[in-house]
C-alpha cells in the first residue's frame, strides 16, 4: 500500500515538474530582501505567492500572521488525528543580492545552465521552500498524503528572526506537533545526503568610532589627532592571537568541548583542507590549525569583520584623518555559549583596549545560541530511510557552522528538536554573487520528501 502510494505521488512530481519549475521561477523573480525596508512590497509579494499556492494545493486554514517585521505564512493539512504531525519550517527571505556587478546574469532574473539554476535565493532557501510545496502538492492531489502537516515560512530568518520567538510562544497549541523538519541545511555533496545535527549559535555587533568632528587634512593633523580608522584596525587586529585564537576576556569559558569520539566520526566524513581550497579557490587554510577543519567550522567559536567602512575609498588618493570608522563583526557560537555573555566580554574588550582619544559605540544587532541533539530527533529514522531510498546510500550526520536559530526556539518553545536538512550544496555560493541550485539534486530531493511524507 505504502509502496504505491509513493509511486503515485512521485508520478504526479514527474508529470508535473515543469509547471512546478515554472512557478518557482516565478517566485524567484520577487526580490524578497529582508534586510532593506525598500523590499517590503516584495517580501508582501512573496508571502503572497506562497500563501496562493498553498491555497491551489488544498491545504488548510493557510493564515498570513502580521508581525511587527515581516510577516509569517501558516498552513496545515490534517489527514487522520491518530497519526503524527510533522512541521515544515522555511524562510522566503533572502540575501541582499551585492555586489551586483559580479552577477554574471541579473540576480532576480532566474538563469538556466547545464544543470544549474542561478538567482538569489534558488538555493538558500527558496530551493527547499519549493522542494516542500512540490512534495506537498504531489501528495495531496493525489490523495497520498500519509502524515498531518503543518508550515511555518518566516521572512525575517536572514536577520536573526527577530518576530519568531513570540509567534512560537504565542501560537503553541496552533503548532503542537511531533516532528519538526527543517530544510535549511545542505548536504555535504550530491551523493551525499546528509542530517545536520549542530549548528553554531551567532552575536553579531557593529562597532563605530568617532574622532575629530570632521575629516581632517591629515599633513596639518597628522601626529597629534588620533584617526579612528587606525584604531578600528588595531582593535581588531587584537581581536585574534597569532593562533588563530580569539582574546576576548572569557570567550571560551562556556565552550563546551567535542569529544575524541566525534572528532574521529566527523573526520570521516570527507570535510578536510582539499574540501575547503576545492570550493573556495583559497590555497592554504586560516583558523585554529590545532583542529581539524570539520571542527573548526563545527564545534568551534569564531569572530569574523563582515564589513568596514573608513573614509576616503574612491577613486585615487585622498589626504585625510577620517571622523568616523565602522565594522560589522559577527561571533559563531557553539554549545554552551551565551550571546549575552559574548557581548559583555566584546565590551570588557573594548574597554580595555580603546584609546582615550576617541569615542565608541558598540550596537548589538542579534544573538542566538548554538543547536545541537543531544538524542535524536523524533522522526529522523524514517527520514533516514526515506534519503536511503532515494540515494542508494547511507545519509551522512554533521555539525554545520551555519545558523538557524529557529531550531533553538523550536526546541526551547515546542519542546521538539528538529531534522536538519537540505538539497542545497556547500558551492552553491549562498549569500554570494551567482547563488545557484543544482536541479538534479534538487529534484532528489522532492522525491525524498515524497517518500518520506508517504511512509507513515
Ligand atoms: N541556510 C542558512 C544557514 C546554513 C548555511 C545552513 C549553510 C547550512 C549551511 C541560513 O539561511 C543562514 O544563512 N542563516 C544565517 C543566520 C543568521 C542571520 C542569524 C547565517 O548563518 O548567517
Ligand atoms: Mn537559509
Amino acid at each position: 500500500m505504502t509502496i504505491i502510494k509513493t509511486e503515485t505521488a512521485q508520478q504526479y512530481y514527474q508529470d508535473n515538474q515543469q509547471n512546478l519549475l515554472e512557478e518557482f521561477l516565478h517566485f524567484l523573480r520577487i526580490p524578497s530582501v529582508s534586510t532593506d525596508l525598500l523590499h517590503k512590497t516584495d517580501i508582501l509579494a512573496a508571502v503572497t505567492v506562497l500563501e496562493k499556492k498553498l491555497n491551489d494545493i488544498g491545504l488548510d486554514d493557510v493564515k498570513i500572521f502580521p508581525t511587527p517585521g515581516h510577516p509569517i505564512l501558516y498552513a496545515e493539512k490534517t489527514i487522520d488525528p491518530e497519526k503524527p504531525t510533522i512541521l515544515f519550517y522555511g524562510h522566503y527571505d533572502v540575501q541582499p543580492p551585492d555586489p551586483i556587478d559580479a552577477w554574471r546574469h541579473p540576480p532576480f532574473e532566474p538563469h538556466l545552465e547545464d544543470n544549474y539554476l542561478f538567482a538569489r535565493g534558488a538555493s538558500d532557501m527558496k530551493g527547499q521552500i519549493w522542494a516542500t510545496i512540490s512534495a506537498l502538492e504531489s501528495l495531496v492531489k493525489t490523495n497520498t498524503l500519509a502524515v498531518n502537516i503543518k508550515l511555518i515560512f518566516e521572512g525575517e530568518e536572514e536577520i536573526g528572526s527577530p518576530s519568531l520567538e513570540k509567534f512560537l510562544s504565542e501560537n503553541k497549541d496552533l503548532l503542537a506537533c511531533e516532528i519538526v523538519l527543517n530544510p535549511d541545511g545542505g548536504m555535504l555533496a550530491a551523493d551525499k545526503p546528509t542530517i545536520i545535527y549542530a549548528l553554531r549559535g551567532m552575536a553579531y555587533f557593529e562597532l563605530r568610532i568617532y574622532g575629530p568632528k570632521a575629516d581632517l587634512h591629515s599633513g596639518i593633523f597628522g601626529g597629534v589627532i588620533d584617526n579612528p580608522a587606525n584604531i578600528l584596525s588595531q582593535v581588531i587586529a587584537g581581536m585574534h592571537d597569532k593562533e588563530g585564537r580569539i582574546t576576548l576576556p572569557g570567550f571560551y569559558d562556556q565552550v563546551r568541548e567535542i569529544s575524541e569520539e566525534e572528532t574521529l566520526q566527523l573526520s570521516e566524513i570527507g570535510m578536510d583542507e582539499a574540501f575547503f581550497r576545492g570550493i573556495t579557490g583559497v590555497t592554504s587554510l586560516g583558523g585554529e590549525k590545532e583542529f581539524a577543519p570539520i571542527v573548526r567550522v563545527g564545534a568551534r567559536p569564531t569572530l569574523d569583520v563582515n564589513g568596514l567602512y573608513a573614509g576616503y575609498i574612491d577613486k585615487g588618493a585622498k589626504t585625510i584623518i577620517p571622523a568616523y570608522a565602522m565594522a560589522k563583526i559577527s561571533t559563531r557560537l557553539v554549545p554552551d555559549q551565551n550571546p549575552d555573555m559574548v557581548h559583555k566580554s566584546l565590551r570588557a574588550y573594548l574597554e580595555k583596549t580603546m584609546p582615550g582619544t576617541v569615542r565608541w559605540e558598540l550596537d548589538f544587532l542579534s544573538g542566538a545560541p548554538a543547536y545541537i541533539v543531544e538524542d535524536q530527533a523524533p522522526g529522523v529514522d524514517i527520514f533516514v530511510n526515506a534519503l536511503r531510498k532515494t540515494w542508494g546510500v547511507e545519509p551522512l550526520f554533521k555539525r554545520e557552522g551555519g545558523s538557524i536559530p529557529v531550531a533553538t526556539s523550536m526546541k526551547n518553545i515546542l519542546g521538539v528538536d528538529s531534522i536538519i536538512t537540505g538539497f542545497g550544496l556547500p558551492d552553491d555560493q549562498i549569500h554570494s554573487p551567482n547563488e545557484r541550485l543544482h536541479l538534479p539534486t534538487h529534484r532528489k530531493g522532492v522525491k525524498a520528501l515524497i517518500h518520506f511524507l508517504s511512509s507513515f
